[in-house]
């Protein structure tokens, strides 16, 4: 029997990840960047036992579900056939943050599972090697095998698509200010939005610009510069919402014009924060495929960002999580019984 555990952030990007050249190998169209989420970690173990006749996935104790374990069982398969073993493992997975709220426990956990089944199997595998894989289980999950600030570099193909750090966690304190607004289910999934993509008249739009954002926010993080990057993350969220909510499709029989994954409380939200700018707070947002919305501000300006949200949300029942810049997926000392 061998077990190893595994600890591993979400990731917010700021400039990002909408459309893939090959879905197979979740093979993004543009490079993408992103930061750790402190407060959004999946905690994983896998337990590998030659007497265990199949997977069997355990998500906060309870026995998932048969499609979330099928999901678990071809990620592990990977591992398996590098490793040429064939045994099946316990796999006990737990988040820190609620299902639905907006960050992507398909890229913690992703990650985690990756290193955690890794060393588990005793395979010595570098960094790029682990991103690749965790890529493989979702694409977003490859930015959280590094630390800090990541850069997702697009690349071509399977073994050139692979994740890096481009500055350590304590390079800058901003913070991610999340309002979950709503925790229902997303009507479409971002494998299926990343789909639909090219439907919108506006793709190539992006694209043709996404060499001068990756650059100017790459730099202006690089630099701390605040401003410049608030502007740029804010604006490339509206620009992946453009190509989002143009994007024609048919659902249940009928012709869609585009996927909307705001809320009128996402909306309120992007009322407030440009006003709370003009009262003086360097507040920013960025929004990924839901309802949540994320407000990047200084550290020094939290309470105060915290205070504005509380005020406007009066009995709307929102809920917020603060996040700051997390290390990379990392080994744990095992947390159960052997
Ligand atoms: C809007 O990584 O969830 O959050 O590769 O199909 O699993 P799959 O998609 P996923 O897409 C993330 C989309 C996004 C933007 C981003 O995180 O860059």
């Amino acid at each position: 029997m061998t077990q190893a555990s595994a600890v591993a952030h979400a990731n917010l990007a700021f400039v990002k990840y909408w459309g893939k050249t090959d879905p197979d190998e979740n093979i993004p169209t543009n490079n993408s960047i992103s930061m750790n989420l402190s407060a959004a970690q999946t905690f994983t173990t896998v337990t590998f036992d030659a007497a265990q006749t199949a997977d069997h996935v355990l998500l906060d104790g309870q026995p998932a579900s048969a499609k979330f374990t099928a999901r678990v069982t071809k990620h592990l398969d990977r591992l398996r056939t590098r490793a040429g073993v064939s045994y099946s493992a316990i796999i006990q997975t737990r988040n820190t943050f609620p299902a639905g709220a907006g960050f992507a426990s398909s890229a913690s956990g992703f990650a985690a599972l990756t290193v955690a089944a890794a060393a588990a199997l005793n395979l010595t595998l570098s960094e790029k090697t682990l991103s690749i894989l965790a890529r493989k289980g979702s694409g977003s999950a490859c930015r959280s095998v590094p630390g800090g600030f990541v850069e997702w570099l697009a690349g071509t193909c399977d073994t050139d698509s692979y994740a890096v750090s481009i500055a350590p966690a304590e390079h800058w304190d901003i913070v991610d200010v999340a309002v979950v607004v709503s925790t229902q289910e997303k009507a479409v999934s971002s494998s299926g939005g990343h789909a639909l993509a090219k439907q919108s008249p506006f793709w190539s739009a992006r694209l043709a610009q996404m060499p001068d954002t990756l650059e100017r926010t790459r730099r202006a993080l690089l630099d701390r510069d605040f401003e410049t990057f608030g502007r740029m993350i804010e604006q490339e969220a509206l620009s992946m919402h453009t190509v989002m909510m143009t994007s024609a499709h048919e659902a249940d029989g009928a012709w869609r014009s585009g996927l909307y994954y705001w809320l009128p409380d996402t909306l309120d939200l992007i009322a407030a924060a440009q006003q709370w700018r003009s009262d003086g707070l360097p507040v920013y947002f960025t929004l990924d495929a839901g309802p949540t919305m994320h407000l990047i501000c200084p550290a020094e300006y939290e309470t105060q960002v915290i205070e504005a949200v509380q005020e406007r949300q009066k009995a709307r029942g929102w809920s917020i999580l603060v996040n700051h810049p997390a290390p990379g997926a990392q080994l744990l000392p095992d947390m159960l019984e052997k």
